[in-house]
C-alpha cells in the first residue's frame, strides 16, 4: 500500500458535490474576481477568527507583503522572525525592504520568547510570529513582551488556522494575522489564496487599497499597489470548506492522537511533538524528531522502502539559505534552528487518512531499528 506524506484529494472527496455545486454557481454568475463570494468569505472568516475584518488577497506570501507593508515599515526597519519557519515569512519582511532578525525557536517549534528581547534594537518595529506546522507560539509571554517594547505584532497563520492559546484562536492575537489557503494547508483553496485578518478598520481598508493597484476608486490611484485579489472561484470553494472546518481540525487532532499513543520509537530513534500547555494544536504536519541527521536519512530510506512517504519541513533554514546569503549568516548562527533542520520529519497527515494506513505507518515506524 502506497501512503504519501499528504494528499488533496481525499478532502476533495469529503464534500465533493457541495464544491461542485459551488463551483458551477459561479462559472455561471458572470463575475469572477472581487465580488459576492469574496465578501461573504470575508465576512465568514473574520467571524471564524473573531476579528473585525477579514481581507482576501492572493496568497499566503502577498498577505505577508500586505501587512508589513500596511503597518509603514520598510527601509532601515527591523522585524523579529523566528528562524525556523518557511522561507515565505522572511520574504514579506525583506520584500518591503526591512530587515529580519532571526530568533531561535522552543521545544514547539515557536518563536522562543525567552530569546526575543535581547534582539531588539532600537531600530525593530515589529515581531512576526510563525505557528508552526499548526501549534501556536507561547502568545500570553510573546504579546507582553511586544506591549512592554510598543512594537507591532504580526502572525503567520499559514499553518494554524482554527488553533487557539488560552481559549483564543491565531489570527486574533495581533494586529494583522496572515493566512495563507495554498491547497494542502487546513483550510485549502483550489489554486493560491491567501487573507489577513485585524481588528484595525484603517489597516483592512488600506490593505484593501494596496491589493487592488492601489485604488479604492476604480482607475483612481493613490498609491503604486500590487494586484492580489482572491477570486470568486476560490472565495466559494473557501466557504464551503470553511463551514467544515471544524471537522476537518478535529479529525487531524484524532489522527494525532493516534499518533500520539501508538507510536513507540525503540531505543530513542526518534521524539514525539511537544505539546505547548494551554494551546491547541491543528496539526498541519505531525512533525516527530530523530536523534541525529543520520537517523533522520536512514528512518527517510527505510519508509521509502515501505512505500511510505515523509517531508521534512524545512530542511535549509532561511538564514543559511542562498537566497539570503547576503544578510552574511554563516552556518552554527543558530544552533537550535539548524539542529532541526538535520532533525525534524513529518508524517503522512491529511484529511481521509485511513486507519489501515495510519496502522501501516505507525507499524513500521514501531519496527524501525
Ligand atoms: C509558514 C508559512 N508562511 C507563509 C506561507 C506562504 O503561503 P503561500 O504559499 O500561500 O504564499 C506558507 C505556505 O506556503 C507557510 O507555510
Amino acid at each position: 500500500m502506497k501512503i504519501m506524506a499528504g494528499r488533496m484529494d481525499r478532502g476533495f472527496e469529503a464534500y465533493q458535490e457541495e464544491f461542485e455545486a459551488k463551483a458551477l454557481e459561479v462559472l455561471r454568475s458572470g463575475w469572477y474576481v472581487l465580488g459576492k463570494e469574496v465578501e461573504s468569505f470575508e465576512k465568514e472568516f473574520a467571524a471564524y477568527i473573531g476579528t473585525n475584518h477579514s481581507v482576501g488577497v492572493a496568497s499566503g506570501l502577498d498577505a505577508l507583503y500586505l501587512a508589513f507593508r500596511a503597518l509603514g515599515i520598510g527601509k532601515g526597519d527591523e522585524v523579529i522572525v523566528q528562524a525556523n519557519t518557511y522561507i515565505a515569512s522572511v520574504m514579506g519582511v525583506t520584500m518591503n525592504g526591512a530587515t529580519p532578525v532571526f530568533v531561535e525557536p522552543d521545544e514547539c517549534y515557536g518563536l522562543d520568547p525567552a530569546k526575543i528581547e535581547e534582539a531588539i534594537t532600537d531600530k525593530t518595529k515589529a515581531v512576526l510570529v510563525v505557528h508552526l506546522y499548526g501549534q501556536p507560539c507561547q502568545m500570553d509571554e510573546i504579546a507582553r513582551i511586544v506591549k512592554r517594547h510598543g512594537l507591532k505584532l504580526v502572525e503567520d497563520c499559514a499553518q494554524s488556522h482554527g488553533a487557539t492559546f488560552g481559549g483564543q484562536i491565531t489570527g486574533s492575537f495581533g494586529d494583522i494575522g496572515c493566512f495563507s489557503f495554498y491547497p494542502s494547508k487546513n483550510l485549502g483553496a483550489f489554486g493560491d489564496g491567501g487573507a489577513i485578518t485585524t481588528n484595525d478598520s484603517e489597516l483592512a481598508d488600506r490593505i484593501k487599497m494596496l491589493r487592488n493597484y492601489g485604488s479604492r476608486v476604480r482607475y483612481y490611484n493613490e498609491e503604486v499597489g500590487v494586484n492580489s485579489r482572491l477570486d470568486e472561484l476560490q472565495a466559494g470553494l473557501l466557504r464551503v470548506r470553511l463551514s467544515h472546518m471544524d471537522e476537518i481540525t478535529e479529525e487531524r487532532k484524532q489522527i494525532a492522537a493516534l499518533y500520539d499513543k501508538l507510536l513507540k520509537p525503540e531505543a530513542g530513534a526518534f521524539d514525539k511533538p511537544a505539546k505547548r500547555p494551554g494551546a491547541t494544536h491543528v496539526y498541519h504536519q505531525y512533525v516527530i524528531r530523530a536523534r541525529d541527521r543520520e537517523t533522520r536519512e536512514r528512518l527517510i530510506e527505510y519508509l521509502k522502502e515501505r512505500e511510505i512517504g515523509t517531508i521534512i519541513h524545512y530542511p535549509i533554514p532561511p538564514h543559511l539559505s542562498e537566497a539570503y546569503g547576503y544578510l552574511g549568516h554563516a552556518k552554527g548562527s543558530y544552533p537550535i534552528t539548524e539542529k532541526y533542520a538535520d532533525t525534524v520529519l513529518s508524517l503522512p497527515m491529511y484529511n481521509g487518512m485511513t486507519h489501515e494506513e495510519q496502522a501501516t505507518v505507525i507499524g513500521a515506524l514501531n519496527a524501525f531499528r
